[in-house]
């Protein structure tokens, strides 16, 4: 048997990650179900055929088009408007968490969450040698913030990473609680500031993958970087807010996450990048896609139309759907979630087996996939739905509901 070095602490771990089965219908790892249009392959294929006419160079550095590209996109999505000095990019959101856990964690640092939420955080924190703590959140996956501030008061965090809306309930954060854990986090890092003057702020990730699935009126925490004190300087220069063109932009295997924040903690994380992290051809293809914005995220409307929808029948066939402004639902309880998971893959829909006890999560997909879903599920747990008029009146018949 080979006996290689492995760090103690990845002993017997596994690489995370969701099953990748074949089915017909995949709803397990949220992504946007459309894939892109004959005219935007077309328009990225040609883009990454340009820059491959200069492979035999590194490409650039600090991607000042594609951050300066990544700006304007988000001042349209979110009426924020940001210096390309402020955005930071890399492959995946993944990537750019881990950027500032390697920035700001690290031995003797510790990185704060609340669970239940997205399951790669512990594995930033122990990939980069920082301590993970996780808080809980309330029975309907909102934020204590009172027992939030005390936390951060207790633990003292580097980095404190909220997800909003969060994965895998759905649940997004109201911006006066933002507000609230920004003043907490205030002086009450670790304490070793660099030039010894106390304890530093703590950093504040809010982590919105799913940002542009959130509801009417639910704001960006991007807002919150354009606030500046009377000398010009940003108000919150501790918070960090994170993207993705993985999900509503509907570009999961291009791997382009990005992050927004003040300039001094953008350049901050240019420290640990490693030197041409982001691909010359993934930069040719996101700059195309960016410029096709507009029909990558018009499919973003109704699936929010088909998320709300689901909840509603979830609910009216008597599960507990938790309100969402992803593109995701948790739902449940079952006494056996793993045999309903059984169940729906035998049927050819894939979801996913995680969150509390009892619960699963369905991404949205298409109203076809969706119907397939619903069959599924109705087949699997025994449940019926009956209708009267012409609005469909869903009555769950059988009790219970376990497979
Ligand atoms: C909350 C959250 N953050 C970040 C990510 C990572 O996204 P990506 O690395 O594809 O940008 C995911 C992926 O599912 C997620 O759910």
């Amino acid at each position: 048997m080979t006996v290689l070095p492995l760090r103690p602490e990845l002993r017997g771990c596994e690489p995370y990650g969701a099953p990748e089965l074949d089915v017909p219908v995949r709803l397990n790892v949220n992504e946007n179900p459309y894939p892109p249009s004959p005219t935007v392959i077309a328009d990225i294929a040609a883009a990454v055929s340009e820059a491959a006419a200069g492979l035999n160079r590194y490409p650039e550095r600090d991607l000042p088009a594609l951050r300066a590209a990544l700006a304007e996109y988000l001042d349209v999505e979110s009426g924020v408007l940001l210096d390309r000095e402020q955005i930071w990019a890399a492959n995946g959101s993944n990537e750019v968490m881990t950027h500032v856990l390697q920035a700001f964690g690290g031995p003797g640092h510790t990185c704060l969450s609340f669970t239940p939420t997205y399951s790669m955080y512990p594995e930033y924190a122990r990939n980069t040698f920082t301590r993970y703590v996780a808080g809980p959140r309330r029975e309907d996956f909102t934020l204590d913030i009172d027992a939030v501030a005390a936390t951060i008061e207790a633990e003292r965090p580097a980095v404190v990473i909220l997800a909003s809306p969060n994965n895998p309930t759905g649940t997004a954060l109201p911006q006066a609680d933002v507000v609230a854990i920004l003043e907490a986090a205030r002086g009450r890092g670790p304490a070793d500031s660099a030039d010894g003057s106390g304890p530093c702020d703590c950093v504040v990730v809010i982590d919105e993958a799913y940002g542009e699935f959130r509801r009417p009126g639910v704001p960006s925490a991007l807002e919150l970087l354009t606030l500046t004190e009377a000398d010009g300087a940003p108000r919150h220069p501790h918070l960090a807010v994170t993207r993705t063109m993985s999900k509503a932009f509907g570009m999961a295997g291009l791997r382009l996450g990005y992050l927004a924040a003040s300039r001094e903690l953008v350049d901050m994380l240019r420290i640990v990048r490693l030197p041409y992290h982001l691909s010359a051809l993934s930069q040719a293809a996101a700059l195309a896609a960016l410029d096709h914005r507009e029909e990558l995220m018009s499919q973003v409307a109704s699936l929010r139309d088909e998320r709300d929808a689901l909840v509603d029948w979830l609910r009216a066939c008597g599960w507990i759907a938790h309100e969402s402004d992803a593109n995701f639902v948790l739902f449940g309880p079952f006494a056996d979630r793993e045999a309903v998971w059984r169940g729906l893959l035998e049927r050819g829909v894939l979801i996913r087996v995680v969150g509390p006890e009892g619960y699963l999560r369905v991404c949205v997909g298409t109203p076809e996939e969706m119907e397939r879903f619903r069959t599924a599920l109705l087949a699997v747990t025994g449940t019926t739905t009956r209708r009267s008029g012409n609005e469909a009146n869903h009555t769950k018949v059988n009790q219970e509901k376990n497979a």
